[in-house]
């Protein structure tokens, strides 16, 4: 079933957190969904360790570049959805990964900085989609998006589509909820709302970021078939 990688050279731009809110969201539309943590400061395992995790979805820890490709493909017979997290850093995990990918997630904030190193990661799973003669489809995502979006984001938007690198529709917005999943385990349902405010908000964008994610693997398949 379709894996979704996410990847980026830059760390901290929000990787395990996009992954862990597509998989919640798939989760809570009754799917079955294997995260893969390739991360070794394996932070989604450490959600998974604390209270709540929905049961449809499973954590696998402990991959390695030797063991990463049967991982992948052994998660892709049995869940309806894999996910990758993969670490910050250049490592070799990014070529097995996505070689195994149906689709590749770059997530970006909205900087010149950022823009630059993401679309030299967005090159890079190309040339190893080419080289592996997959079809794999990169795209960008950008992530903790304030409400109102910038005039320079705007433009690092618009630059980039310009020069040929397709977006996701949906922005994941800043919310403190996002962070929180990390604090309190479980998702956005179980989150106190006391203590965190604005789930409603957090809960809307998650799920119009998935339904984003799931609209460019239909238009693969539809591609595909
Ligand atoms: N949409 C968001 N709203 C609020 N906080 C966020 C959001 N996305 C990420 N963060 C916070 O930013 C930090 C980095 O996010 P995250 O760990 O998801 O990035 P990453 O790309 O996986 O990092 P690394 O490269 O270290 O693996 C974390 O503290 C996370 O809680
Ligand atoms: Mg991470």
């Amino acid at each position: 079933m379709p894996v979704i990688t996410m990847a980026s050279s830059k760390g901290g731009v929000g990787k395990t957190t996009s992954s862990l809110l597509l998989a919640l969201e798939l989760a809570d539309a009754g799917a079955s969904v294997a995260l893969i943590d390739g991360d070794r400061n394996q932070p989604l395992s450490k959600w998974a360790a604390l209270e709540g995790k929905p049961a449809n979805v499973t954590v696998i820890s402990d991959t390695s570049e030797e063991t990463i490709t049967q991982t992948i493909e052994t998660a892709a017979a049995e869940y309806q959805f894999v996910i990758v997290d993969l670490e910050g850093s250049a490592n070799a995990m990014i070529i097995y990964a996505v070689s195994r990918s149906d689709l590749v997630v770059v997530p970006l904030q909205a900087s010149i900085v950022d823009a630059h190193q993401a679309t030299r990661t967005i090159e890079a799973v190309r040339r190893i989609a080419h080289t592996s003669r997959q079809d794999v489809r990169a795209v960008l995502l950008m992530t903790k998006a304030p409400n109102f979006i910038s005039s320079e984001a705007k433009h690092v938007q618009s630059d980039l589509e310009g020069a040929g690198f397709e977006f996701l529709p949906v922005a994941i917005h800043e919310r403190v909820a996002y962070r929180s999943l990390f604090s309190y385990g479980g998702d956005l349902h179980s989150l106190p709302a006391k203590q965190v405010g604005n789930l409603d908000a957090a809960r809307e964008n998650a799920e119009a970021y998935a339904q984003s994610v799931l609209a460019i693997l239909r238009g693969k398949a539809a591609v595909a078939a």
